[in-house]
C-alpha cells in the first residue's frame, strides 16, 4: 500500500478525532454549549449536538477577521464587545427564501386580502392595510406580497398600504434594501408577477434581477427581534412567519403564535411555514388551509 493509501484508510478511522486535531481554532464542548445558550438566550434560536461543524464553520470567520486564536477567546470578546452580539447572530442565523416560496400562500392572500380590498367602499381614501413579514431574510418573501398587492390594487399609490418586513439579521436586511438578486432568482416567480423582476445587466456586471420600483416602496425594513417587545401601535390584516419558528423550542413557539393572535386584526390572517405546525389548538386562531390560520373575533 502506498503511504497516501495508508494516510487515507488512517484519517478515515479516526476521522473524529482527526477532525478535532484539524480544526484551525480550539473548540472545546464548554465552548459550544456556552455559544448554543447565548443563541437560545438571545434569539431563540435551538442549536442542537448536530449543529456544532455548523456553528463552528460560521462563527470560524468571525475568528479570522477579529485575529482570534480559540473560540474561548471569543467568547471573551463576545461578552467584552457588546457590539459583536450583531455579527454573531448574523453568523448563526439561516437565511434560505426564495421568491413566491409556497406560492398557495399568495394566491390566498390575493384571494383573501388584496381582491376584497379593492371592492371596499372607499378603499383609496380610509382603507388601511398592513401586511407583516416577520423573519423577511432577504426580501424575497416582502417583495412576493408586495407584487401581488401590487398588480391587484390598482391604484395602490393613494392607497394605505405597508408591508413591514423585519429580521433580528442586519445582513440580510441590507440585501434586502438594494432589491438586487442573481439573475435565476425570478424562475419561479409565476408569470403574472414577472414583470415586478426585470432582469437586465448594470454596467459591465453579470445579469441580475432588479425589484421594481412600485413594489420596492411599499416596504419599510426594520431590524427586530420576536424575542423581545415590538413597537407597533395597529394590528395587522396578514402576519407571515414562515420557516422561523422551525428554530425555535416549543415554549418559545407557542409564545410567539399567542402574541402574533393578540396583533392580527379579527379576521385577519397568519401564515406559516409548511414544516411548523402549531402546538395545540390556539385560542383566537383557526385552521382555515395548509399553514394558514385566521384570527377569530
Ligand atoms: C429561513 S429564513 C425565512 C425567510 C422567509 N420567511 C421564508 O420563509 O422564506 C429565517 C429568518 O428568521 C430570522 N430570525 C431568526 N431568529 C429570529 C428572531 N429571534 N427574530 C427575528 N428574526 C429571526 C433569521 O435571521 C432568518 O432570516
Amino acid at each position: 500500500m502506498s503511504t497516501s493509501n495508508r494516510n487515507a484508510v488512517r484519517r478515515s478511522s479516526t476521522e473524529i478525532a482527526v477532525n478535532d486535531v484539524m480544526r484551525e481554532f480550539a473548540f472545546s464542548d464548554v465552548d459550544f454549549r456556552s455559544l448554543a445558550k447565548l443563541a437560545h438566550d438571545h434569539a431563540g434560536i435551538v442549536l442542537q449536538e448536530s449543529k456544532r461543524n455548523m456553528v463552528y464553520g460560521r462563527l470560524s470567520r468571525r475568528l479570522r477577521v477579529l485575529q482570534i486564536n480559540t473560540f474561548r477567546d471569543y467568547r471573551k470578546y463576545l461578552a467584552t464587545h457588546e457590539r459583536e452580539l450583531e455579527s454573531f447572530i448574523n453568523s448563526l442565523s439561516t437565511n434560505h427564501t426564495k421568491f413566491f416560496r409556497e406560492a398557495h400562500h399568495f394566491d390566498h392572500l390575493c384571494g383573501n386580502v388584496a381582491v376584497p380590498y379593492t371592492k371596499a367602499d372607499g378603499h383609496a381614501t380610509s382603507g388601511r392595510m398592513r401586511i407583516w413579514s416577520a423573519g423577511c431574510s432577504t426580501g424575497e418573501e416582502p417583495y412576493s406580497i408586495a407584487a401581488v398587492l401590487n398588480r391587484e390594487i390598482s391604484d395602490i399609490e393613494r392607497c394605505d398600504v405597508r408591508i413591514l418586513a423585519t429580521d433580528i439579521d442586519t445582513d440580510v436586511l441590507a440585501k434586502a434594501a438594494r432589491g438586487v438578486y442573481a439573475a435565476n432568482a425570478a424562475d419561479d416567480v409565476p408569470a403574472a408577477y414577472r414583470s415586478f423582476f426585470e432582469v437586465r445587466k448594470s454596467n459591465e456586471c453579470a445579469a441580475h434581477v432588479f425589484i421594481d420600483h412600485d413594489v420596492l416602496k411599499l416596504i419599510t425594513l426594520r431590524q427586530l427581534n420576536l424575542l423581545r417587545p415590538w413597537p407597533f401601535k395597529g394590528l395587522f390584516d396578514a402576519i407571515f412567519c414562515r420557516n422561523v419558528m422551525i428554530y425555535f423550542d416549543d415554549a418559545t413557539k407557542a409564545a410567539l403564535v399567542e402574541r402574533f393572535t393578540q396583533q392580527i386584526k379579527p379576521g385577519g390572517w397568519l401564515y406559516i411555514g409548511h414544516s411548523e405546525s402549531l402546538i395545540g389548538a390556539h385560542r383566537g386562531l383557526e385552521l382555515v388551509g395548509s399553514t394558514i390560520y385566521r384570527r377569530v373575533a
